[in-house]
């Protein structure tokens, strides 16, 4: 997946470069800049001190000495006034110039702690959102795995108002919680209504049959595609419905891909492989890209095998968002990352 946002310490990232957040000495702080300085050892600040500082905004790279990673690509971000002294704009130039590095050293993956969001206090939610624009919109261009390391739980607050809704969808329609509590339910009702021999009466089966009908009905009804128009195209492979929806849709391959935050290689394989069945996560991060209904998504799933499941939390999730037209991938995966679920893409 071309961005992953993921919960480590950034020390730990077995990457081709990882991103300090410094101070215009270059000469260590607090932080994760003390934290890179401890775990590179000394011959970090050695390097350090040849390069003269670096000025906000900008970034320069030095070797990773003992950290699992090859390079240490030092920024320098805004300290946070308020947000009307241009840091914004400061904060973009740190991952555009980081980023730019990283190309220029041939890094194939980068990880970025959330810079500013720590002792130069800048919200959480807003510096996630600079990083995360940046970062798309130069991989829109570039081939690289970029990840985004968040420290502390709170760090992805930004999809708080999606997170909400989703969460109370989940509450609504998830099969495993609701079925087992309205199980117990109905078991501990049998038990009071039990004859008064005290022996609990084991309920007849048409008596579960019924139970499991009911709930069935009462889940809410998979939605059905159109039957005429999936005949229509019943011979028709994943690959072949993908690259017909991208056609429709007038997006190229790239665009499709780079949306759905699917590696180009593996893009390539889907559709040089008229059989190829992608994962579930990748199938559906399609569907998002290609801004699907609930019927196509439905229709696009069934050629790779698949079908969306109230008993399964990551297609509740995206069944939300489709039904409520929000396409936002990123969002989408912070909502599933904070729900410590699968993300969409691959
Ligand atoms: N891995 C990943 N993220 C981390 C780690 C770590 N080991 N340690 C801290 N963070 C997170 C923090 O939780 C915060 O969200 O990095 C983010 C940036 O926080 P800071 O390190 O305080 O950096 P910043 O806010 O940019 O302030 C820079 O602090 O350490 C000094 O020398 C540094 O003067 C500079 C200033």
């Amino acid at each position: 997946m071309p961005l992953e946002i993921v919960r480590n310490d950034i020390t730990r990232m077995a990457v081709d470069a990882i991103v300090n957040a410094a101070n215009e000495t270059l000469l260590g702080g607090g932080g994760v800049d003390g934290a890179i300085h401890r775990a590179a050892g000394p011959r970090l600040l050695e390097e350090c001190r040849t390069l003269n500082g670096c000025e906000t905004g900008q970034a320069k790279i030095t070797r990773g000495y003992d950290l699992p990673c090859q390079y240490v690509i030092h920024t320098v971000g805004p300290v946070w006034k308020g947000g009307e002294h241009g840091e914004r704009a400061l904060l973009a130039s740190c991952y555009k110039s980081a980023l730019a590095l990283a190309k220029e050293y041939r890094c194939e993956t980068v990880a970025f702690p959330l810079i500013s969001t720590g002792v130069y206090g800048y919200p959480k939610a807003e510096a996630m959102q600079v990083a995360v624009d940046e970062i798309s919109r130069f991989l829109l261009e570039n081939d690289m795995t970029v990840y985004i390391v968040v420290f502390t739980r709170e760090s992805v607050d930004m999809a708080g108002k999606l997170f909400k809704e989703v969460v109370a969808y989940i509450d609504d329609v998830y099969v495993a919680e609701h079925y087992e509590a309205d199980r117990e339910a109905r078991r501990s009702a049998r038990v009071d209504r039990a004859p008064a021999n005290g022996l609990f009466r084991r309920p007849h089966r048409e008596d579960t049959a019924r139970n499991e009908t009911i709930f069935a009905d009462s889940a809410m009804p998979a939605p059905r595609a159109n039957l005429d128009e999936m005949l229509a195209h019943v011979d028709e492979s994943f690959s072949q419905m993908l690259l017909r929806k991208i056609d429709e849709k007038g997006i190229t391959d790239a665009e499709c891909y780079k949306r759905a935050n699917v590696d180009r290689r593996l893009f390539n394989k889907i559709k040089n492989n008229p059989a190829y069945r992608p994962g579930k996560q990748t199938a559906l991060a399609f569907a998002i890209a290609l801004q699907l209904s609930m019927r196509e998504t439905t229709e696009l799933l069934m050629k790779a095998g698949y079908a969306l499941s109230h008993s399964n939390k990551e297609d509740i999730v995206i069944e939300y968002c489709i039904l409520n037209g929000n396409y936002d991938l990123i969002e989408i995966n912070q909502v599933l990352f904070r729900l410590d679920l699968q993300p969409l893409g691959y």
